[in-house]
């Protein structure tokens, strides 16, 4: 497989376990310490090697173009103010080698779909799918670059899997892989399911938002119909794809933090504050402090 170039970000969902905080600001630019989940997202496929950032929108999104594109006015005013940093800061968003795009998903037809609304801009290739919403802390080398080397090596399809508790499985998609993971960490799959009932689940590796897909995944979304909750998934698809190709489920190295729900928001904030290089210190002795209160 050659080079994974293209990332597609589905960003037209509405947030609505975020609500107020979420009637005018995308979910995907809630912070997390300073920096929006989008940017989070963006800069790991940076990493990857990914220079076309392919965004699938709806209308309540702007504030996402935005936040990629330059703001003259804010860098001519920190220019003026010699505040170098933050000005650094700012136009390292968008690196100039990296290229931006956005398509509109006109309808909330599922994960599936949106996917499928960035098939002209991908075109005949390989490429990635990022999920915001899934913040993943990597000690070393990112979910995402180690994914593409994985799929570059064995030109397949790999989706990203961690295990969780039983009593979760239902929330996500879950893999059945054909036997136990090799030295990669890596599993070979034989099924996956959409959020299945505990008892039907057939295994606890569930997936999480990173997917690196082969082009035939747009023929086969083209092709699903409306599955779990009505909608059209990527799930589905990839099951589909398992009758053309072999597909495989990377269990990576890293923390994930589901950012889609408040706890693992919070839990994603104060983790990040606590190894944020401006914060660290001060933010630790903050919450030393809180919780002996708490104790007394
Ligand atoms: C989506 C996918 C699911 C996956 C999850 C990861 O679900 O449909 O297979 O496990 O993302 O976050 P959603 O969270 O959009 O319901």
């Amino acid at each position: 497989m050659m080079n994974i170039r293209k990332a597609v970000f589905p960003v037209a969902g509405m947030g609505t376990r975020f609500l107020p905080a979420t009637k005018a600001c995308p979910k995907e630019m809630l912070p997390v310490v300073d920096k929006p989940l989008i940017q989070y997202a963006v800069e790991e496929a940076i990493e990857a090697g990914i220079t076309d950032m392919i965004f699938v929108t709806s209308w309540t999104k702007r504030p996402i173009e935005d936040h990629f594109d330059s703001n003259f006015e804010l860098e001519y005013k920190l220019e003026q103010a010699g505040k170098k940093e933050l000005l650094e800061c700012v136009r390292a968003i968008i690196p100039d080698h990296v290229n931006c795009f956005y398509v509109r998903q006109k309808e909330a037809l599922g994960l599936g779909h949106a996917v499928l609304c960035a098939r002209d801009i991908v075109g005949d290739e390989p490429f990635a799918v990022l999920l915001a919403d899934d913040l993943i802390y990597s000690h070393q080398e990112s979910a995402l670059t180690t994914m593409a080397q994985l799929a570059s090596q064995r030109s397949s399809s790999v989706v990203a899997v961690e295990t969780v508790p039983e009593s979760q499985v239902s929330q996500y998609g879950v893999i059945d892989p054909v036997n136990g993971p090799d030295e990669e960490q890596t599993y070979q799959l034989k099924g996956i399911v959409e959020k299945p009932k505990a008892e039907d689940a057939p295994s606890n590796l569930s997936v999480v938002g990173r997917y690196i897909l082969t082009p035939k995944i747009f023929e086969l979304l083209a092709q699903t119909q409306k599955g779990r909750g009505g909608e059209i998934q990527l799930t589905d698809a990839i099951a589909a794809l398992l009758a053309h190709e072999s597909v495989f489920a990377h269990q990576f190295d890293g923390i994930r933090y589901d950012c889609g729900s408040k706890l693992g928001h919070m839990k994603a904030n104060v983790e990040f504050a606590m190894r944020h290089p401006e914060l660290k210190e001060t933010f630790h002795s903050y919450l030393h402090e809180l919780l002996r209160q708490v104790k007394v």
